[in-house]
């Protein structure tokens, strides 16, 4: 399987879980990775997998959120693997709270890391995108490239998430704005919103287990009580939580040459 042999993909908060899965998916159809963390030793452990395996790929750690970081991030792609052809903008956390108890701070924190960096990202690639499809079509050659953007099936109203779902139904408007300002050069952009995946964000917690981080200085409760996980889990067709690497399968769909006419469409990954 070599179907992404030579093209280049970059994907945002690729240290863990779906974006991971997503990186080694991509790398195993032979595409060339440049992967993100916050934590730049996942970053390298996910770089090195793929180098062990016989791929391209090199970290570029640090906070999508942080100006300047989408210009590095699209210079690693450009400068270290020769191109730039895949991105996915994967990197996220969820901050929780009923409206009424949502302050400034962790809804802008939440448009910041869900809607703002996509935006920062796809804007830093353009140059190169928009250059490199002209040139290409006047040698009368060249491919489509992939965007794929990650939102979630909170969108439709999951409580609590008023911030993390204004981003990512905001990252759904952007999708479809690059997806027409991106046809001319052959880009097709969709967002894949997922349900219930198990990853350490929501996976379900051991008795008297807590897994609160600090991601960015602020405190994130991860992971859920077994009772509200399988409630979550009992929602859906198949009564059962997806797994990252089904994830990534929705987010590699988008990035193959089968889906070149498909475009500014989101899609439910949610049994
Ligand atoms: N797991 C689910 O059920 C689910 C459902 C819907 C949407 N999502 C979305 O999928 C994406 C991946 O989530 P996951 O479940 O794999 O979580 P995860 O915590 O396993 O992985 C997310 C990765 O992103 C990184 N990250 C977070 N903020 C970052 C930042 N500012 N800069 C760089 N890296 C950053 C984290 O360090 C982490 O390694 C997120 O956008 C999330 O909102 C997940």
């Amino acid at each position: 399987m070599n179907g992404l042999a030579g093209r280049v993909a970059i994907v945002s908060g690729s240290g863990n879980g779906i974006g991971r899965a997503a990186a080694l998916k991509l790398a195993s159809a032979g595409a060339a990775v440049v992967i993100n963390d916050l934590d730049p030793a996942a970053a390298q452990a996910v770089a090195d997998e793929i180098v062990a395996g016989g791929g391209r790929a090199l970290a570029c750690a640090g906070n999508v959120v942080e100006p300047g970081f989408a210009e590095r991030f699209v210079a690693a792609a450009i400068d270290g693997l020769g191109g730039l052809d895949i991105i996915v903008n994967n990197a996220g956390y969820a901050r929780h709270g009923m409206v009424q108890n949502t302050p400034d701070e962790l809804f802008d924190a939440m448009i910041d890391v869900h809607l703002t960096a996509p935006f920062r990202l796809l804007r830093a690639a353009a140059p190169f995108i928009r250059s490199a499809a002209k040139r290409e079509a006047a040698a009368g050659g060249g491919h489509h490239r992939k965007v794929v953007n990650v939102s979630s099936g909170s969108i439709r109203g999951a409580i609590g998430h008023s911030g993390y779902a204004a981003g990512k139904m905001g990252l759904v408007g952007l999708t479809n704005v690059i997806a027409s300002e991106w046809g001319p050069s052959r880009v097709n952009v969709n967002a894949v919103a997922f349900g219930l995946i198990r990853t350490r964000m929501n996976a379900p917690l051991a008795e008297g287990e807590t897994r609160n981080e600090t991601v960015l200085g602020a405190p994130v409760v991860m992971g859920m009580t077994p009772e509200r996980f399988a409630d979550v889990e009992s929602r859906n067709h198949f009564g059962r939580a997806g797994t990252p690497e089904e994830a990534a399968g929705a987010i590699y769909l988008f990035c193959t040459p089968e889906s070149d006419f498909i475009t500014g469409q989101l899609i439910y990954v949610s049994g």
